[in-house]
């Protein structure tokens, strides 16, 4: 399955968590070409998962996103990316930019994302949170074409997501 992503993109990874973000992410582009949540939450509260921290995270990943964009690099975020506001602060630093949001959508059973976050040593989350969030996967699906999305690829399933690849398209 090809992926037409504009070559000057803000790119935002949608999926539960354990839908395998962060290993798309690692696949298809460079590392400083990814900004995740994560590494964010470090970055300003020195623990990945201190969802405390989560506003002042993604105030600095925003920040670091438009200066990328600003320098027409494109840009990716690996984010659960599941609420409709979340998602509404990276459209708005992909339009001050004039940059095209693009979404690309991993959607996998919930069954799976449970029994791969069971396997990590990093999430400690118990089922009712995949519960939730697979819920809000479900709700964003409808969502993403009016928030200002210009391109939307949902791969759904395992195989899709694996099969995947990613094809630049030029702007002029
Ligand atoms: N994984 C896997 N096979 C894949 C993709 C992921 O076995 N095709 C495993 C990873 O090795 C990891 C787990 O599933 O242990 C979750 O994958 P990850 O890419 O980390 O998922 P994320 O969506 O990034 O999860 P989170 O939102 O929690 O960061
Ligand atoms: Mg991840």
């Amino acid at each position: 399955m090809i992926l037409d992503v504009p070559e000057l993109s803000l790119v935002a990874l949608v999926g539960i968590s354990g839908s395998g973000k962060s290993t798309f992410a690692a696949r298809h582009w460079a590392p400083t070409q990814v900004l995740s949540s994560d590494f964010f939450r470090g970055l300003v509260a020195d623990d990945e998962n201190d969802q405390s921290a989560s506003s002042d995270a993604f105030d600095v990943l925003h920040y670091v996103a438009g200066k990328r964009l600003a320098a027409g690099r494109l840009t990716v975020v690996d984010a659960t990316n599941l609420q409709s506001h979340a998602r509404a602060g990276l459209v708005k630093v992909a339009r001050e930019h004039d940059v095209l949001p693009t979404a690309i959508v991993l959607d996998v059973p919930e069954s799976l994302a449970w029994e791969r976050t069971q396997a990590r040593t990093d999430r400690t989350f118990g089922r009712q949170v995949i519960t939730r969030m697979h819920r809000d996967l479900r709700r964003s699906l409808g969502q993403l074409a009016k928030e200002g999305f210009r391109k939307i690829h949902v791969l759904r399933g395992v195989d899709e997501i694996a099969a995947a690849e990613i094809r630049y398209e030029k702007l002029f």
